[in-house]
């Protein structure tokens, strides 16, 4: 069966991919490279043995979306992973956050609504949550006005999703992430920031291998244990396997609801202090950093419950912190060498 991998060369699309391979999958990527390399495709060949189809398209280009499905007629199953994602600069260009993130979106919709079968897999976020009263997190938690024009996208997209298939004959599964770090056991995949790395774990490998001075970390003034932020750090490899199982899913028509919701984390808050830790652990040395303001717009703590996840998609976590951390250092040495 032929999977529509928008974005699939990108951090968790690429190895999503891997598992949809290797679980049978035929894939085709589309991906616009603007967050991504193409040797990414070399590196999910060498671990599956099999290159997927890529097509270089942005998907903001309407023409060309139309016509990529012209020519791919058999294909109705999609999993949407292409946008932007930094939270900071959506702040600062929320236009172009709302033409890639969500004129991307409606595009592709526009292809599937006159199939006469559609699923579609939609990555959303833990900060649609803000910051939630209860936790853990379930999903169920109330929806909070979004602090960023990115965390809007992923709210809207949420919105035009379920409104495309109260009419359409498509169904879809919304998975929103909590914080996905890590790399591939293989060493041939892994993430690859642009720049000055935003999200914690990057910085740290970063800084582990000296190409950063120091980690900032913001604020120690927090309402904790150790007065850092605590966050959900999930497993990428076990986040790509919930990706496969949502899908079978929806081929297999066990969904309940034409849309779905599922939180994908750990089910563990880890402190930023817990996390410098577990890489000092895993690299055997110890990382420099310094406690420094708190950062706008971040929130005290946010951890997933993983009930809803673990007993209706019969998914969890296989992969600890250290497994992330120690695969993470291991990539990290790779790609500076
Ligand atoms: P990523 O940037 O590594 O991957 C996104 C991919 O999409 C890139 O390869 C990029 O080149 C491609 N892309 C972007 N715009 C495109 C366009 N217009 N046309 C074609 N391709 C385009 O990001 P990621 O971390 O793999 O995230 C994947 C998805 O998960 C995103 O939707 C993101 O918002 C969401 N998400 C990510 C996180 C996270 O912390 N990484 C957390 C929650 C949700
Ligand atoms: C984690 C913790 C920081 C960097 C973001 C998006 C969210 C989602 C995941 C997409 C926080 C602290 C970080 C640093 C630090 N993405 N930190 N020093 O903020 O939880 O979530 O990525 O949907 O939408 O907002 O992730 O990795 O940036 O931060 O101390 O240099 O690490 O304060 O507590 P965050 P993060």
């Amino acid at each position: 069966m032929k999977i529509l991998v928008t974005g699939g060369l990108g951090f968790i699309g690429s190895h999503t991919v891997v598992e949809l391979q290797q679980e049978g999958f035929e894939v085709i990527i589309v991906d616009n490279l603007s967050n991504s390399s193409i040797d990414v495709l070399q590196g999910i060949q060498s671990i599956t043995g099999k290159e997927p189809i890529f097509e270089n398209i942005d998907l903001r280009n309407k023409v060309e979306v139309q016509a990529f499905f012209k020519k791919h007629t058999d294909l109705s199953n999609v999993i949407h992973f292409a946008a932007s994602k930094a939270v900071g600069e959506s702040v600062e260009k929320p236009l172009d956050y709302y033409e890639n993130n969500i004129s991307s979106l409606v595009y592709l919709l526009q292809e599937l609504q006159n199939k006469p079968e559609a699923n579609f897999i939609f990555s959303s976020s833990c900060t649609v949550y803000g910051q939630a009263e209860k936790m853990p997190i379930d999903e169920n938690s109330p929806i909070q006005p979004a602090v960023s024009p990115y965390g809007n996208t992923k709210q809207m997209g949420e919105e035009i999703i379920t409104d495309t298939a109260k009419v359409t004959n498509m169904s879809a599964i919304l998975l929103r992430y909590f914080n996905p770090v890590g790399a591939h056991s293989s060493n041939a995949i892994g993430e690859l920031p642009l720049g000055v790395p935003q999200n914690l774990v990057p910085f740290i490998t970063q800084t582990g291998i000296g190409l950063r001075k120091e980690l900032s970390v913001y604020g120690a003034d927090y309402d904790t244990a150790d007065g850092t932020c605590i966050r959900d750090y999930i497993h990428v490899v076990d986040l790509a396997k919930a990706h496969v199982v949502a899908l079978k899913r929806l081929i297999d028509k066990k969904n309940k609801d034409k849309v779905e919701v599922f939180n994908l984390g750990s089910g563990v808050g880890s402190s930023v202090l817990e996390v410098i830790q577990a890489f000092e652990k895993v690299s055997d040395q110890k990382l420099a950093y310094k406690i420094v303001d708190r950062r706008e717009g971040d929130i005290t703590r946010a951890y997933a419950n993983t009930d809803k996840a673990n007993k209706v998609l019969g998914w969890k976590t296989e992969l600890s912190l250290e497994d992330a951390m120690a695969s993470a250092w291991k990539w990290e040495q790779k790609i500076r060498k």
